[in-house]
């Protein structure tokens, strides 16, 4: 199966995707987290893109798209992927589906998560992952079962991004509405876009995505 996950900064695509991992043994291909492992590890990419990062702006397409064109090349891509923060404009969504189409593979549905502006601040500013595995939580809304205890691997190291603060939200959000909004149309002409419910509980936005992964299944 392949699948984008879309939506605004907050809307829960890193969540929904670490559960579509743990469910149907996809490979989760985020593009915030490649770039912040370049960034964490002072390669050249890294050292290229911290600033725009840090300042909420969207890295240029051509970077982006090298890095994912690498990626799905990759053995461990063949059996299915969800792409997570990719593509987020026009451009990445033409020099996606050329690669597909290259590699003779089809998107399985386009999945936007939408949300209310006025909770993603709130979900940002109080989300925190394990430093060990990155699975994602939340100060209110997604605590570990045991505090202090990923879920996952059991690390008791967490850690907050740095792009996650007021400031920077509102450059991404703006990054959103004005660079990524424009890629709905585009995936609705192809209709393979979906759209579940952001607002709902986490447990729920799960249970949407995979009414629509059962359907496009068949
Ligand atoms: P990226 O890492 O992709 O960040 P983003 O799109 O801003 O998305 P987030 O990771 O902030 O949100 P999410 O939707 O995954 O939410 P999450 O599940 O964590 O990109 C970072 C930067 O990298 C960009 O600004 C840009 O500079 C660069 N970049 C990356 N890709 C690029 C590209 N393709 N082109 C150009 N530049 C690129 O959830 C958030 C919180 O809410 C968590 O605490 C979670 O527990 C909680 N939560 C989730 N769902 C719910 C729910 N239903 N109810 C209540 N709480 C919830």
């Amino acid at each position: 199966m392949r699948l984008i996950l879309l939506g605004p900064p907050g809307a829960g695509k890193g969540t929904q995707a670490q559960h579509l991992v743990a469910k149907y043994g996809l490979l989760q291909l985020s593009t915030g987290d490649m770039l912040r492992a370049a960034v964490k590890a002072g390669t050249p990419l890294g050292q290229q893109v911290q600033d725009i990062m840090a300042r909420g702006a969207l890295v240029p397409d051509d970077i982006v798209v090298e890095i994912v064109g690498q990626r799905i090349e990759q053995p461990d891509a063949r059996k299915g992927f969800i792409l997570d923060g990719f593509p987020r404009t026009v451009p990445q969504a033409e020099a996606l589906d050329q690669m597909l189409g290259e590699n003779k593979i089809t998107l399985d549905a386009v999945i936007e998560i939408t949300v209310d502006e006025t909770a993603l601040v709130d979900r940002i500013s109080g989300r925190f992952s394990c430093k060990s595995c990155g699975a994602s939580y939340h100060d209110r809304h997604n605590q570990p079962k045991q505090e202090g205890v990923c879920d996952v691997c059991g690390s008791h190291d967490f850690v907050r991004r740095p792009d996650d603060n007021a400031e920077t939200v509102k450059a991404r959000l703006d990054a959103y509405r004005k660079q990524t909004t424009p890629i709905l149309p585009y995936y609705k002409a192809k209709r393979v876009l979906r759209s579940v419910d952001g607002m709902a509980p986490i447990d729920t936005v799960t249970q949407q995505i995979e009414t629509i992964l059962n359907k496009v299944k068949g």
